[in-house]
């Protein structure tokens, strides 16, 4: 066994957060303990209150403990965010999505979202598997700027009593230029293809984006393929011909529509995760998060029905970017691609009348698959 336990320990904070992540980050635990135990993986896992589970106890969405938490973890592992609960709670908390605090205040600019369509998983989506067989993409989204969080934003009353509510789409030549060496950096390590979505026909801030990335492109990464779309016809592209893509290129508002719209790909938002990463620090460390692209799903919350696999290849994207083991990410991928292969499913990615586990089930047959992978 390769002995990682000389490496430096490395904190990781999970926050299941809200709805279904109270349900799948447990699963997600067990996965990192076993790579702790089984692998002796250098790390050290913490978890904290986040969200509503957080507002009940202390009265406070993100209370400050949480937040030096954070500030202090090597990568945070995020179950998910939101709930119809946010509505009742006294307008003055009801601040923007805290999860876009921790975004913006760790920079957390360089968002990867890969989408691969499984062989074992293509009769789950609703477009047709020989549109989607061997799709297997990444997104990668910028992550701290653009309409999201530019200035001036807020609601307004104007002289005639009426309100006006406004976001600003804004861009920095520093902004789209390290989104988009992020990008072509990925492209080498894969396809070498990269397509830069925006909306210059339109925005004027989607004009400075092309500009911009066609100039770090011819100075920096002329062999790299680069084309260009617009955010509509990608949007349409992605479900007539998804598997022209290789890394998407896009900005943030851009990258949450089409990330969602790519997920049907792979049958089910429930297996996709991501990271988001920061920029390189003075030691060598960035900072991180790692966490499924779905959502909380109230609906289904508290049912313990649902997907965990988008978490646990989360927590797969940890081992490859914080940790440096990109062999023990693809002992986790091939343990989760045989508990698929024997036909073991979620609700979300079971076909008719296929049965369903439960969550914690299918944490079981996981953790099962990663013991079998140390047999000989
Ligand atoms: C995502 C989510 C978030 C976003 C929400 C929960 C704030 O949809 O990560 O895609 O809009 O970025
Ligand atoms: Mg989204």
């Amino acid at each position: 066994m390769t002995s990682t336990s000389d490496t430096l320990q490395h904190t990781l904070l999970v926050l299941p957060g809200d709805g279904i992540g109270l349900e799948i980050m447990p699963q997600v635990r067990r996965v990192a303990e076993w790579f702790r135990e089984r692998r002796a993986v250098n790390i050290q896992i913490g978890e904290a209150l986040w969200g509503i589970a957080s507002w009940k106890q202390h009265g406070d969405l993100m209370p400050p403990q949480t937040w030096q938490a954070i500030q202090a973890a090597d990568a945070i592992l995020f179950g998910a965010t939101g709930s119809p609960e946010y509505d009742t709670l006294p307008v003055a908390v009801r601040r923007p999505d805290q999860l876009l605090r921790i975004r913006r205040e760790l920079d957390l600019y360089n968002n990867l979202r890969p989408v691969n369509a499984r062989d074992m998983l293509l009769g789950a989506s609703t477009l047709r598997p020989e549109i989607i067989r061997g799709t297997d993409m990444m997104i990668v989204r910028e992550l701290s700027g653009g309409i999201y969080f530019s200035e001036p934003q807020g609601i307004e009353t104007l002289a005639n009593g009426e309100q006006r509510g406004f976001n600003t789409s804004a861009y920095t030549t520093s902004a789209v230029e390290r989104i988009a060496r992020s990008a072509f950096t990925v492209a080498r390590t894969r396809r070498n293809q990269v397509c830069s979505v925006d909306k210059s026909n339109v925005i004027i801030s989607g004009v400075f984006w092309r500009d911009i990335v066609t100039r770090v492109h011819r100075e920096e990464f002329g062999d790299v393929q680069l084309s260009h779309m617009y955010a509509d016809n990608c949007a349409m592209q992605l479900v007539r011909a998804p598997r022209q893509f290789d890394v998407i290129l896009t900005d943030n508002l851009f990258g949450d529509l089409l990330s969602d719209c790519a997920a049907m790909v792979t049958g089910s938002i429930g297996m996709l995760p991501s990271a988001s990463l920061g920029p390189l620090r003075a030691d060598g460390r960035r900072s991180a998060l790692y966490e499924p692209i779905h959502g909380s799903a109230p609906d289904i919350a508290g049912r313990g029905i649902a997907n965990p696999l988008g978490a646990i290849l989360s927590f797969g994207m940890c081992l490859q970017h914080t940790l440096a083991l990109p062999e023990e990410e693809q002992r986790l991928v091939a343990a989760v691609d045989r508990v698929l292969g024997a036909g073991i499913r979620t609700a979300d990615i079971a076909e008719a009348g296929q049965p369903s586990v439960s969550t914690s089930v299918m944490g079981d047959a996981v953790l099962r698959e990663l013991e079998r992978s140390l047999r000989p």
